[in-house]
C-alpha cells in the first residue's frame, strides 16, 4: 500500500515539474493535420477580394429573389400610386390589444419620437433643437394603417425609410401605436389630455 502512495506522490511531483518547463510553454504541441485550413484559416476581409467567388468579391449579396426567413416581401412599389394603394387597401394583420400597443410604444419611442415627439404632435427633440423641419402633427394628416406602414417601409420626402431597422410585425406594432396617438390628438379627444 505504501508503495502505491510513493509512486503516486513521485509521479505527481514529476508531472508538476514538467508542466512548468519553459520548453513546453514555448513550443507548440503536436499538431494533427497541421497543413489544413482548420488550424490556420484564411481570413478573408469582408470588403477585400475573394478568389473563391466567381466575381471575386468578398462581400456577397444574398442570391436574387431570396428573402429572410419569416420576412414577407412588400410588393407595393415606392410610387405615388403605391402610396395611395397602400393607404386604401393595406390592412394590419395584428389585432389591436394592449400588448401590441405597448410594444409599438416602445419601438416608436426608440425610432420615431426623436422627430415626431412622444405624442406624435411633431415636437420631437430634434424639432425643439431646430435640427429638422417639416415634421407634421399626425392629426393634420389623413393617414391610415396602410399608409403609415408604407411610409415606414419607404420613408417620405425628408423622412428616411425605416424598413431595415424594423421587422414586419414591429412595423405593424408601431402603426397601431401611431393610430392611437393620432386619435388622441384629434380635437374631439384633446380636451381630457
Ligand atoms: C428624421 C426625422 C424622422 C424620423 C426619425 C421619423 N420621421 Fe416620420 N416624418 C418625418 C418627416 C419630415 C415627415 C413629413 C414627410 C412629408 O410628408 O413631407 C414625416 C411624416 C411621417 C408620416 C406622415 C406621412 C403621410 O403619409 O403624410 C408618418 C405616418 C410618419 N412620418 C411615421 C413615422 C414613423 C412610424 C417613424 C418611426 C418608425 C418615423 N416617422 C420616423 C420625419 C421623421
Amino acid at each position: 500500500m505504501k508503495h502505491i502512495f510513493y509512486i503516486v506522490a513521485i509521479s505527481l511531483i514529476g508531472i508538476s515539474f514538467t508542466s512548468c518547463s519553459n520548453d513546453i510553454m514555448r513550443k507548440p504541441n503536436v499538431r494533427y493535420m497541421a497543413a489544413t485550413d482548420m488550424y490556420t484559416s484564411v481570413g478573408y476581409e469582408t470588403y477585400a477580394t475573394n478568389p473563391n467567388f466567381k466575381n471575386g468579391v468578398g462581400a456577397q449579396l444574398p442570391v436574387a429573389g431570396t428573402i429572410f426567413r419569416g420576412e414577407i416581401p412588400y410588393e407595393i412599389p415606392d410610387t405615388n400610386e403605391g402610396y395611395l394603394l397602400a393607404k386604401e387597401t393595406l390592412k394590419s394583420p395584428l389585432e389591436t390589444n394592449d400588448v401590441n400597443l405597448a410594444k409599438g410604444k416602445a419601438l416608436f419611442t426608440i425610432n420615431c419620437a426623436i422627430c415626431h415627439g412622444d405624442k406624435g404632435d411633431g415636437q420631437g427633440i430634434l424639432v425643439q433643437r431646430e435640427k429638422v423641419l417639416g415634421i407634421p402633427n399626425y392629426k393634420d394628416r389623413e393617414i391610415t394603417e396602410g399608409s403609415i406602414y408604407h411610409v415606414i417601409m419607404y420613408g417620405r420626402n425628408m423622412m428616411g425609410s425605416h424598413a431595415s431597422q424594423l421587422k414586419d410585425n414591429e412595423r405593424w406594432e408601431i402603426v397601431q401605436y401611431v393610430e392611437k396617438l393620432r386619435t388622441d390628438l384629434l380635437p374631439q379627444n384633446t380636451s381630457n389630455n
